[in-house]
């Protein structure tokens, strides 16, 4: 979703700006655009479209001044459009800011910044803010009270420098300016700032919307993900909700907003090791790919150290074995892919812990009043660490007295800062907007999880645990496996491609594998795909069956194999072209399906970790024929940090 970066230092902003944004790029976005002070004035550069169509522009502006601020839009208020491209300006274009996040009373604050003579040049809720700022500066630099003379301020009359001076130590006119306007906001906000009547000088503030703060050789950066960090900033300040930061090309200091005043803190520093660089796909041609050939290694790291050779040891679950005894109800919570892999967790934790377990769409938990007791705990399963929603319902969860445990990707993230306790998934930086190794690795995680509780309930005995664990390392072989042969896969992906709509179909653990299946396809491919549990075909979704509509199946060996199997013969018998995944050594699926993807035997429990894999692939070929951008499907953002 939306991306900042701001620099300023000792170099020009410009390329720097917009390599930051390129590193952004995968976040999803549809219009870029940054904002340079020089000689006296703030240049504003914004584009529709790629950033590459903003960089072609950027020639024709000769821009060399050292303090800048940039962006990338993923629309939500207004069109993608050049308009509401952000950097925004203050109607006298002297201040300029970009913002992440949402401000739900734009509309009120609108109606009064207009009155007040204010002119809007965007659709946007964001370009409220730069008019809130221009009001607060002009209050506070040049000594205006009555709101008439404000009018007078913002309508261009105002003196070309502050005529208010601050005292040395104290926050500056922006810093202050920044400060007031934030606190008639409500939402979430990511906010940077710059003007040209302080140069050198950008302060930027955060509610719910992450920020963090740079130092590099060449002087200090900004960004709302470390990403578009790597490999220029040696250490760097994660600003804290309700904290304000204030940078020059030297040095920048941290505040926090306490009612009107400024009170400046510490900033706590984290030194950066940027010796691998996730932005290089290495030898594919894809990161989606790089990321599936991943799979393996993420099942290795995100099993290393669980199991000392009698128990499972999760040190950092924040809960001990009393606590996690007298659990009597779980809750998880997660969006998209992640929701998938929770679809997959229910089962395990019922069928092995024997404890009730539901699973929400965190957007519908938020808003919903689940019973919450203090022996429920709620698992939130995200591998941004930020999804609005997911945070939103830790939230309301923690407030409602449950334990809250997070399975997330990302060190430090919100969810991982927010919960009782944490398991990372170890799959390292996702890169591709289709999430594909993250959701191994949270499958692994709440298989673990699930086994925990077991454990903990004396549901599972040792030897049980022991022999499970061994299984679930096992995957990741078979994992390497599935990955040596990808033959069949890319025929079925023939045969599927000029299709316009599919079905993937699978009962127990497979009707979840079959969700993520579908979800691959149609979010990278276009192509229209719906998951049903098999069982369901009948009650509905066997009307749109005709002659070559694909039916991918999955089709492994399970206590519903044979169930399923009817299923498939259902289809076929109205001219279905089925794809089955199957378990190796499977003679009967031959006979029924157009495509078979073997993959190795494995317990039905566990066999969700690799029967994905097969449909990930699927759903990647398949959108490499279609011509489709692999890694930065349409409309879609790796990071959903709005509601
Ligand atoms: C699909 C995908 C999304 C995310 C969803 C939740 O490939 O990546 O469906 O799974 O937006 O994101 P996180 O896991 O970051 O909370």
């Amino acid at each position: 979703m939306c991306g900042i970066v701001g620099y300023t230092g000792l170099q020009p902003a410009a390329p720097i700006l917009v390599s930051g944004l390129k590193k952004l790029e995968y976040r999803g976005y549809d219009s870029s655009g940054i904002a340079v002070e020089q000689g006296g004035s703030i240049t504003c550069v914004c584009r529709a479209g790629k950033i590459d169509a903003l960089e072609q522009s950027l020639g024709a502006f000769q821009l060399t001044g050292s303090c800048g601020i940039g962006h990338t839009r993923w629309a939500t208020h207004g069109a993608p459009s050049e308009a509401n491209a952000h950097p925004h300006m203050s109607c006298d274009g002297k201040i300029a800011i970009v913002h992440n996040g949402i401000i739900e009373n734009h509309d009120e604050l609108r109606r009064i910044l207009e009155g007040r003579g204010h002119e809007f040049t965007s659709q946007t809720d964001s370009e409220v803010i730069v008019h809130l700022i221009e009001d607060a500066y002009a209050s506070l630099a040049f000594d205006v009270s009555e709101a008439d003379d404000l009018v007078d301020a913002v309508g261009g009359r105002v003196p070309h420098q502050p005529t208010v001076e601050v005292r040395r130590g104290e926050p500056s006119l922006l810093a202050q300016a920044v400060n007031m306007a934030s606190s008639l906001l409500i939402g979430s906000w990511a906010i940077c700032a710059m003007t040209e009547f302080e140069p050198g000088k950008i302060v930027c503030a955060r509610k719910e919307s992450p920020l963090v703060v740079g130092r590099g050789v060449n002087g200090m950066y900004i960004s709302s993900d470390m990403t578009a960090l790597s490999g220029i900033a040696k250490e760097v300040c994660v600003l804290e909700d309700g904290q304000l930061a204030e940078l020059d090309e030297r040095t920048f200091d941290v505040f926090k907003a306490h009612d009107d005043e400024l009170i400046r803190v510490t900033p706590s520093m984290t030194e950066l090791d940027w010796t691998v660089d996730w932005m290089d796909r290495g030898r594919f041609s894809d990161f989606m790919m790089k990321e599936i050939s991943e799979q393996p290694r993420v099942i290795r790291d995100t099993l290393e150290d669980r199991f000392n050779g009698s128990a499972l040891t999760v040190s950092e679950l924040g809960l001990t074995h009393e606590e996690l005894n007298l659990i009597d109800r779980v809750y998880i919570i997660a969006c998209g892919t992640s929701y998938h892999a929770s679809l997959i967790a229910k089962n395990l934790i019922e069928g092995w812990a024997r404890i009730p377990c539901e699973v929400e769409v965190a957007s519908e938990f938020r808003y919903r009043d689940p019973i919450i007791t203090p022996s429920t705990l709620v698992v939130a399963v995200s591998q941004s660490g930020e999804t609005a929603d997911t945070l939103a319902a830790i939230r309301d969860a923690k407030i409602k007295g449950a334990k809250v445990f997070g399975i997330t990707n990302v060190i430090g993230s919100p969810v991982a800062r927010e919960s009782d306790g944490v398991i990372y998934t170890k799959a390292n930086k996702e890169v591709a907007v289709a999430s594909t190794k993250s959701f191994t690795g949270q499958i692994v995680s709440l298989t673990l999880l699930a086994m925990l509780l077991a454990q903990s309930k004396g549901r599972l005995s040792q030897g049980q645990i022991r022999m499970l664990f061994t299984e679930l390392v096992d995957t990741a072989s078979q994992a390497e496996e599935i990955l040596k042969d990808t033959e069949a896969v890319n025929e079925a992906a023939f045969a599927c491609k000029d299709a316009h709509s599919a079905m993937f179909i699978g009962r127990g653990m497979g009707a979840a594998v079959a969700e993520e299946g579908a979800l691959k396809l149609k979010e990278i491919s276009y192509l229209h795909a719906e998951a049903y549990p098999a069982g369901e075909m009948k009650h509905g979704p066997i009307a749109l069956i005709e002659p070559g509509f694909p039916v991918i199946a999955v089709a492994t060996e399970s206590p519903t194999y044979d169930k399923v199997l009817s299923n498939i013969q259902e289809a076929k018998a109205r001219g279905a072209k089925i794809i089955a995944v199957a378990t190796e050594g499977d003679e009967r699926i031959g006979e029924f399906a157009d495509h078979v993807i073997f993959i190795p035997k494995v317990r039905d429990a566990l066999s969700p970790i690799t029967a994905i894999i097969p449909l990930q692939l699927l759903a990647r070929e398949i959108a490499i024929l279609r011509g489709c951008n692999i890694d930065q499907p349409r409309n879609l953002a790796k990071s959903v940090t709005v509601e």
